[in-house]
């Protein structure tokens, strides 16, 4: 390399720059509708839609307008939703006992979507907290923590559920220890042995996720506790490694990284030692704060596909994205 470094000014870099076509064809990364999932935000009982007022235009959409909706992402050609339940109030309960009834809302739902579309990969999270009424994504034990292997026997019904519902994939997203290898044995158990596992790997307790936690209106269950207990420390990345190692040793699929931006150094790494399919989820935050400088003004629209694109560089082969639809209108 160091032998092949020319000086000035025999080369000069602005040479490749200077037309657009040139700067097409030199692309290294660049985002198509194939990197783009679409995840959506559907409320038990609701006609219609209902604004989310952290997530500018992003709504939480009722059964009657699901067709309608879906209809909209597969015309632009996106792939794959990741499907997310606003429960009724009523059905949250210290156990999240919703979570792993074959006949709720989330299965009938995905049983629904598959019908209606049944090319439309359909991800669903495993994790309790849309379902407790104490926020948290497992259940707790006698001193208010979340109880390890208690959580993993409600994940593996629900998974179980999910997958009998007709869901292509699972995600756990919960980062309970184990949960993967009792997810994997179940389904093989059970004859889900197609059934994809898209493992939360490195999933940090993040602050980015708020206005997520309005979305599925978990907020006012969750108060100002914290997930720090079972979600990845910020300050770590090693230990993502080690995560991710364990989770495809378990039977992983697909690991995914999240938050995005703030994490592009985790996404790199991931992608660059294990080298198997790897996606990364730009989350509530990450997309309210581009959003709200939109609206105000005070960036231009391009950033959000420069966002895109910096996950296709760190080698992401996939993005979660609030945004999704709206980018692949525009590709
Ligand atoms: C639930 C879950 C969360 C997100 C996806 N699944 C929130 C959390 O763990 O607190 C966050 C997504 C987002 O912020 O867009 N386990």
């Amino acid at each position: 390399m160091k032998d092949l470094l020319r000086k000035f000014p025999t080369t000069r870099l602005r040479r490749n720059r200077l037309k657009s076509g040139l700067r097409s064809i030199l692309a290294e990364s660049d985002i198509t509708v194939n990197d783009l999932i679409q995840p959506i935000f559907i409320k038990e009982n609701l006609s219609g839609y209902e604004p989310i007022v952290s997530m500018p235009d992003v709504n939480r959409i009722g059964e009657n307008v699901l067709k309608s909706e879906l209809q909209k992402i597969v015309d632009v050609g996106i792939k794959a939703i990741a499907v997310f339940p606003v429960i009724d109030e009523k059905k949250k309960d210290p156990l999240g006992s919703e979570a792993y009834k074959q006949d709720n809302f989330l299965n009938n739902s995905i049983s629904k979507i598959k019908d209606l579309f049944p090319e439309l990969i359909t991800i669903a999270d495993v994790a309790l907290d849309p379902y407790t009424d104490h926020g948290h994504d497992g259940v707790l034990n006698e001193s208010g923590d979340v109880d390890n292997d208690l959580s993993l026997e409600a994940l593996k019904k629900q998974a179980l559920f999910l997958a009998k519902a007709g869901s292509d994939v699972v995600a756990p997203s919960d980062m309970m220890d184990g949960r993967i290898k009792v997810i994997r044995d179940a389904l093989e158990e059970e004859n889900y042995k197609d059934t994809v596992i898209l493992s939360y790997a490195a999933k940090y307790s993040s602050k980015f996720y708020g206005p997520f936690k309005d979305a599925v209106e978990s907020a006012k269950f969750f108060g100002n506790k914290t997930k720090d207990t079972y979600q990845m420390s910020p300050t770590n990345k090693l230990e993502a490694l080690h995560e991710v190692a364990m989770d495809i040793n378990e039977g992983a699929d697909i690991v995914m990284i999240k938050p995005g931006m703030p994490y592009l150094d985790i996404v790199s790494s991931v992608k660059e030692a294990f080298k198997i399919p790897t996606f990364v989820y730009q989350v509530s935050g990450e997309y309210s704060m581009l959003k709200s400088a939109i609206a105000n003004g005070w960036l231009s629209e391009e950033v959000i596909r420069e966002s895109l694109v910096s996950f296709k560089r760190a080698g992401a082969d996939c993005i979660l994205t609030y945004s999704a639809l709206e980018v692949a209108k525009n590709l």
